[in-house]
């Protein structure tokens, strides 16, 4: 049977897990993160000491926000995202604020953003969703002009550029997700880029409990046994298992996981192109995006049956993402009129490297026949 999304795992990688368990014997973190750390450096072209590898991408943005963002201040976020984006402004104990998105791209509304700032706006917090890298540049002058801090949830977005720089190379504070089945995994995992030294300080030691800098000395096969602590920390960190998995993938992403997603959604729009129910997401120009997720819009009332339909042809689909601001702990009293239509429409179609262009062709005549 299809499915929806996949974690894509090989004879490579189950080898380097094998020599963590048996030759190198120590499964927490140790060197062999320090190196995933390096080899994510080199692939963004940053220095190694900006990369910080942590257990999820939901730590990675916790610990960004905590980073940046007092308790009881507010953090602009798009209400179209994972639930992840919103637990971790909350976690830091800081407030989400509520935004709307564009409906062609599905980035965050920067004007409704606008109307949101009050006094105690630290941080806009923005989605690369699907992968699409929209409205960067402007994001970044919004955050100047109303001093804003800006964290990037990139989980979707590992591998994809903006005018040729790769995400996570240039900008304030971004967080990626290597989870099971992002474009690349480390089992779970995540990471923050910056190049801020306060916010890495700050970072690196919130990862192994505010135990100040031990992430060196583990690298070093050593540990903290006299330390001072000065916040509050978490058992946030990378494990050599995860890390191992992880090197693997990254040296399998620009040959096999990127041009494969690449060419699956490019089939889907070719082949649903013509469909005048079927939207798909605007992309950014400029940009090369491997998609982690296909979600398109689908038009006049008639989502729900296709699902079924699909879901009766044992094709599984998914729906990203409830808005968060119609969630009881989140919940907003004004409506993010945007949002909510989107949320009606929006439908996520199997897109894996694993998915054969027969798989789609035949998803596709689906689709095709039951909206015609
Ligand atoms: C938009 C978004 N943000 C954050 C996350 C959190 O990543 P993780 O699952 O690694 O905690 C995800 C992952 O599903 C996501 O899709």
């Amino acid at each position: 049977m299809i499915r929806l999304s996949k974690s894509i795992i090989g004879e490579k990688e189950a080898n380097e897990v094998k020599r963590i368990l048996l030759d190198d014997g120590y499964l927490g973190m140790g060197a062999e993160v320090g190196k995933f750390e390096s080899d994510i450096a080199d692939y963004l072209g940053v220095s190694f000491d900006n990369v910080v590898c942590v257990n999820t991408g939901t730590s990675a943005l916790h610990l960004a926000v905590e980073a940046v963002v007092e308790k009881d201040f507010e953090v602009l976020v798009p209400s179209f995202t994972f639930l992840s984006s919103y637990q971790a402004i909350s976690a830091a104990g800081a407030i989400p604020v509520s935004c709307d998105v564009h409906e062609d791209t599905l980035s965050i509304d920067l004007e409704d953003a606008e109307k949101r700032i009050t006094h105690k706006s630290k941080a806009i917090m923005v989605v690369h969703y699907a992968s699409n890298v929209a409205n960067i540049d402007k994001v970044y002058e919004f955050a100047k002009k109303h001093n804003l801090r800006v964290i990037e949830d990139a989980a979707h977005a590992f591998g994809c550029t903006h005018k040729n720089k790769k995400i996570g190379s240039f900008g304030d504070i971004v967080c990626f997700s290597f989870d099971g089945i992002k474009n690349i995994t480390s089992g779970e995992g995540g990471a923050i880029v910056t190049n801020d030294a306060h916010v890495l300080s700050i970072v690196k030691d919130a990862r192994l409990l505010a135990i100040e800098k031990d992430s060196d000395k583990r690298y070093n096969g050593q540990r903290s046994w006299d330390f001072d602590v000065k916040r509050q920390g978490y058992r946030y960190h990378m494990s050599n298992i995860f890390a191992a998995i992880g090197r693997v993938q990254l040296s399998r992403l620009d040959s096999e996981f990127g041009p494969k997603r690449i060419e699956l959604l490019k089939l889907y729009q070719v082949l649903l192109g013509s469909n005048q129910n079927v939207v798909f997401q605007k992309h950014e120009q400029d940009a090369y995006i491997i998609p982690h997720i296909v979600s398109v819009r689908i038009l006049n009332n008639q989502r729900d049956g296709l699902k079924d339909e699909l879901e009766k042809e044992k094709i599984p689909t998914g729906i990203h993402y409830k808005p968060n601001h119609l969630l009881t702990y989140y919940k907003t009293d004004y409506n993010l009129p945007v949002t909510e239509k989107v949320y009606k429409e929006i439908i996520t179609l199997p897109l894996h490297p694993e998915i054969s262009t027969s798989d789609v062709e035949n998803i596709c005549k689906i689709i095709n026949n039951y909206l015609n």
